[in-house]
């Protein structure tokens, strides 16, 4: 018999006279009950075992972890808390489990402890809920851009340019690291490594993406980035994926309407998929909340801040004003924060972008206009010689989930920007050709998918929402 997935039978509208599942235990109570889950749902469904028919060797071996295959009717539940169990007529064991050594005991386990056992951790309630609102959030992404005709594109993870700044490269080689060959004044020589050419794994796909919406119109990326920054913080990871639409002619103004509306689908499109799960995410998240001082808790609910950005306009504000909000802000005053804001053309750090929406809009905030030299080449400089066509998408308890900006189209200004910077022409030949044939306004964001599965599940660390993290000094698994 084919085993049917324990969602659709809990989901069962008629008791069934024969049905087969297959899934792991999470416990076995009394000899004779048994929680099994198979995955596919975060409930797991009740199989009554006939323990007076069943040998003592079978019985045996129903323990936390094991793998079963499981037989009998499906019938209206005695017990409470469910509609349907399994009478079961037969129960067989696929993969035997050591249940005193198997580390996902039915109890609490702490996330730094499930983060060291990431090969095991979601086979836990919290972490198969946050797996599966990861994958229809994924599903979400190129639904949008596919039923809106955006053209999908894989952008290359091993690239040549290494000009774009977004941050610390990863280098890719072939070289014998104890042995490489020199050139004649000593430095390695890569003409003889496996491109010819030094190269590195991409920390975004937006140039080559470019010329794509250059000829296809609108186009996205989704697809892996990697940053060797040394961030050991809970936002970073040095290896993350990134969503990344480029559309010709769009401006500023269309750029942050797309992403608003865009965050808006994905996360309304979990809303409406992921209610069991995520009503799970925010029981666990409220019962994180209770370890924290009054003072420090959320005012909303999970699903009540999902609904938040659902229903509410993103607030836009230029860099400019919120500088002259951040000058006056009390903890600039009283030098709370870490970084005193004292002039026009200082960073924002994480810390100012979260008192902008958490503490002064309360709502998500697009920053755009800022200083041109804090932000990237390709950003369109503005009329006034001294700010580009940036935003920065700041979101509650995540600081910067999205980083975009119309592009700089004008094939002088852009050169000219590149040599002020020491950026080499040469290298970046097909990027300028974009400006030299046919060039137009256009513009792009990179949404950092992690920052948005952190946002709808309620984690705290970017760790707990990507199946094995690499971050500095863990490449585990
Ligand atoms: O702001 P960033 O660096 O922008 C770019 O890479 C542009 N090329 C995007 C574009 O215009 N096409 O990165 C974009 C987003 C950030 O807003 C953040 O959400 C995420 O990527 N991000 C990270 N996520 C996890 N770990 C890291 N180390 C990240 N660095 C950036
Ligand atoms: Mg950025």
């Amino acid at each position: 018999m084919k085993h049917t997935k324990i969602k659709d039978l809990l989901q069962s509208n008629t008791t069934i006279a024969s049905v087969n599942v297959k899934g792991w235990v999470r416990t076995f109570r009394n000899n004779q009950f048994i929680a099994l889950n198979d995955g596919s749902t975060l409930s797991n469904i009740q199989c009554v075992v006939d323990f007076e028919n069943t040998p003592e060797s079978i019985l045996k071996r129903i323990t936390t972890g094991a793998a079963l295959s499981v037989t009998g009717s499906l019938s209206e539940s005695q017990g409470a808390g469910q509609k349907y169990e399994i009478q079961a007529t037969s129960v067989e064991i696929l993969g035997d489990s050591d249940a005193e050594k198997f580390p996902m005991q039915p109890k609490k386990h702490s996330l730094e402890f499930l983060r060291e056992n990431a090969h095991l951790r979601v086979r836990t309630n919290a972490f198969g809920a946050i797996m599966r609102v990861r994958s229809v959030l994924s599903f979400a992404v190129h639904r949008y851009f596919q039923e809106k005709g955006f053209v999908y594109v894989n952008t290359p993870i091993i690239t040549g340019a290494d000009a774009e700044g977004a941050g610390e490269m990863f280098q890719v080689t072939s070289l014998d690291l104890n042995h490489p060959p020199r050139t004649e004044d000593g430095q390695i020589n890569y003409k003889e490594d496996f491109f010819g050419k030094h190269t590195n794994l991409t920390v975004s796909g937006q140039l080559e993406g470019e010329t794509f919406a250059m000829a296809l119109g609108q186009i996205y990326t989704f697809g892996p980035t990697f940053r060797a920054e040394n961030s050991n913080t809970s936002r970073h990871l040095a290896e993350f994926w990134m969503i990344e639409p480029e559309v010709a002619f769009n401006d500023l103004d269309d750029n942050m309407d797309l992403a608003e509306d865009f965050i808006k689908y994905v996360v309304g499109y979990a809303v409406a998929h992921c209610a069991e799960d995520l009503k799970f995410l925010e029981t666990r998240l409220l019962d994180e909340e209770k370890q924290k001082p009054q003072a420090e808790r959320s005012e909303m609910s999970l699903l009540e801040k999902l609904n938040f950005v659902l229903e509410n306009n993103f607030k836009r504000v230029s860099y400019t004003e919120a500088i002259d909000i951040l000058k006056d802000s009390t903890p600039n005053k009283k030098k709370k924060f870490q970084y005193i804001i004292d002039q026009w053309g200082a960073d924002l750090q994480s810390e100012h972008e979260r008192f902008l929406v958490e503490k002064h809009f309360k709502c998500p905030v697009i920053l755009y206009d800022y200083p041109a030299n804090i932000k990237a080449f390709y950003m369109r400089l503005n009329e006034d010689g001294k700010t580009v066509r940036a935003m920065d998408i700041l979101f509650p308890g995540i600081g910067e989930i999205v980083g975009g900006s119309q592009r700089e189209e004008r094939h002088d200004v852009l050169v000219e920007k590149m040599k002020a910077l020491g950026i080499d022409e040469e290298e970046l030949w097909w990027y300028l050709d974009t400006r030299r044939f046919g060039s137009a306004v256009h513009s792009g964001f990179g949404l950092g998918f992690e920052r948005l599965v952190l946002f709808v599940t309620g984690m705290t660390n970017i760790r707990d929402v990507i199946p094995f993290p690499r971050t500095p000094q863990n490449a585990e698994f």
